[in-house]
């Protein structure tokens, strides 16, 4: 079987998540699903990011120790991905002694062979980033990645030799074109950063103590972004005894990232594994963020939306098809409770429940809820329509379908994927309108409109397969609800249009997604967000 290692970032335990951050996560897990109906071993792991000041601020501001604020919050984190049926192998924290362990021989080894050396840092620190910046760098005087306040800082600090391997990373970019996607990012890691030279990384930290101590000068804990990412080996048991994960799953198939944090994943993990002579991942992929309509998701400005919230109230499959679907390759995405509506209503209701509902309405119509085998009667139908003809172009849409939306969901592109299946149900609604079967059924043309179910039933199958991997509960219910037997739900049985044979559909249809008051709703979404 291939093997497929899939990673989201380890969130840092400091407040609740909202549906922003949950957005990696959720993509993960897409992509888990996705890539496991296509036959592969996908190991997925996720876990939280718990040392460094950020961190240890929170928990002095909340009057708890940092451990038993991480404690608290990593427990609230796999609460969190409970309830969004995150099926994630591993979920690995910081803080655990498997990974502190791994950490500290880390940066001894680091140390030995002289990749990382003692001075001073002085510059300027952003505590929410946790990241370093020069004078120049900063924009107003200000964090040029979050806009906030930056501390003046002057301690004594390890640094990673990163000029030593530059070049190397260099031309890893230039024979891996597609190591960053998207290509922007890639484009501007290499020319803003990679290509004018890097700087030697501060790697340990003296002026406070949440953090995993460096051996062999313990006054000095490990910078939190080189401790959080050997999370990735670390989880898999790399240098412990039992490394046989490392050996299957590493190097990486795909980190998943947001866009703020590419620089760490695409300059200074890279460095960091070839240190450690250990092969780089194979791709990383940064999506972009979901702002709300006056800029980013704070909770001072009280736009803040969290998943539970809209989960209680409106289920779970809305919310990843509105996360995946509202967040375009490349772009950001943008969350307002009159979009949330309205693609509840629209694209749900509207264009994926009644097409579900009217189909099993005029199968059990017309032919007491039986689907025979396939057929394609050659005759004319309604108004000079060929009925033949438009059978095989639909067929030939929903194949076509299913390629785009494979090639899509290999190269991440969820939300043109989603636009491409729910063309397909636009294209089969529509398909209704052309054949109109009520007027077979008045005219006595049973052969064509048993045909005509036949293909209806047969692209909704394709549908709920398509949406299995982020709409489970919805797929699952469509495809009891049409009687279709396991050996034709699997992603393989996508393959061939003539399989349906002898299907019977339920009886009473079940509303899919219920429509909303759109007012009434929209106000309930933003009195959730005050
Ligand atoms: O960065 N839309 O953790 P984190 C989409 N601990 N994604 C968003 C978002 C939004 N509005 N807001 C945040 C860290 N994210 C580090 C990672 S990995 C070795 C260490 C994403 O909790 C963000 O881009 O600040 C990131 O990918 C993830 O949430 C976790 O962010």
């Amino acid at each position: 079987m291939p093997k497929f290692y899939i990673t989201t970032p380890i969130y840092y335990p400091s407040g609740k998540f909202h549906i922003g951050t949950a957005y990696t996560t959720v993509l993960a897990d897409t992509i888990k699903k996705y890539k496991q109906a296509r036959g592969y071993d996908v190991y997925l792991l996720t876990g939280t990011d718990e040392h460094g000041q950020k961190i240890q601020k929170v928990a002095e501001e909340r009057g708890k120790t940092p451990q038993e604020h991480v404690d608290e919050m990593a427990d609230e984190a796999k609460k969190l991905w409970k309830l969004m049926e995150i099926d994630y192998d591993d979920f690995i924290r910081t803080t655990e002694p498997r990974h502190e362990k791994v950490v500290e021989e880390i940066f001894d080894r680091l140390m030995e062979q002289g990749d990382i050396y003692k001075s001073e840092y002085e510059g300027w620190y952003c505590i929410p980033c946790e990241t370093f910046f020069t004078e120049t760098q900063l924009v107003d005087g200000k964090c040029p990645d979050c806009g906030r306040e930056v501390k003046k800082m002057k301690e004594e600090s390890y640094f990673f030799n990163m000029k030593k391997y530059a070049d190397r990373l260099i031309k890893f970019y230039q024979e891996n074109p597609n190591f960053i996607l998207p290509e922007s990012r890639k484009n501007e890691l290499f020319n803003n950063f990679l290509k004018p030279g890097l700087e030697d990384l501060c790697v340990s930290r003296t002026s406070f103590d949440w953090g995993i101590k460096v051996r062999k000068d313990p006054k000095h804990v490990v910078y939190v972004w080189l401790d959080a990412l050997t999370n990735y080996i670390t989880a898999l048991g790399y240098l412990s005894d039992d490394d046989s994960l490392m050996k299957k799953y590493w190097p990486a198939d795909v980190h998943l990232v947001g866009k703020d944090i590419i620089r760490f994943h695409g300059l200074y993990w890279p460095i960091f594994l070839m240190a450690l002579d250990l092969p780089l991942p194979k791709q990383i992929y940064a999506h972009s963020w979901i702002m709300m309509k006056d800029g980013k998701m704070s909770k001072s400005k009280g736009n803040v939306i969290y998943p539970e919230q809209l989960i209680e109230r409106y289920g779970l499959d809305s919310l990843k098809y509105f996360l995946l679907r509202e967040m375009p390759y490349g772009q950001d995405g943008t969350f307002t409770p009159e979009a949330f509506v309205e693609r509840f209503n629209y694209d749900l209701c509207n264009d994926l429940g009644n097409l579900l509902n009217r189909t099993i309405g005029m199968v059990n119509k017309y032919f007491e809820g039986k689907i025979k085998e396939y057929s394609n009667p050659q005759s004319m139908i309604g108004d000079n329509v060929n009925l033949a003809e438009l059978n095989k172009e639909i067929e030939k849409f929903s194949d076509g379908t299913i390629h785009e939306v494979e090639n899509l969901l290999d190269t991440y592109h969820m939300s043109n994927a989603i636009a491409q299946t729910w063309e397909l149900i636009s294209r089969t609604n529509k398909y209704i309108d052309e054949t109109a079967p009520w007027v077979l059924f008045k005219e006595g043309k049973l052969e064509e409109l048993q045909s005509v179910m036949y293909h209806l039933v047969e692209n909704l199958r394709r549908i709920a397969i398509l949406i299995a991997p982020y709409m489970t509960h919805t797929s699952k219910n469509i495809l009891e609800q049409l009687n279709i037997p396991q050996e034709l739900q699997t992603w393989d049985s996508l393959q061939e249009y003539t399989k349906l044979n002898n299907i019977k559909v339920t009886e009473k249809p079940e509303v899919l997604f219920a429509r909303l008051d759109a007012e009434t709703e929209i106000e309930t979404i933003k009195n959730m967000m005050k």
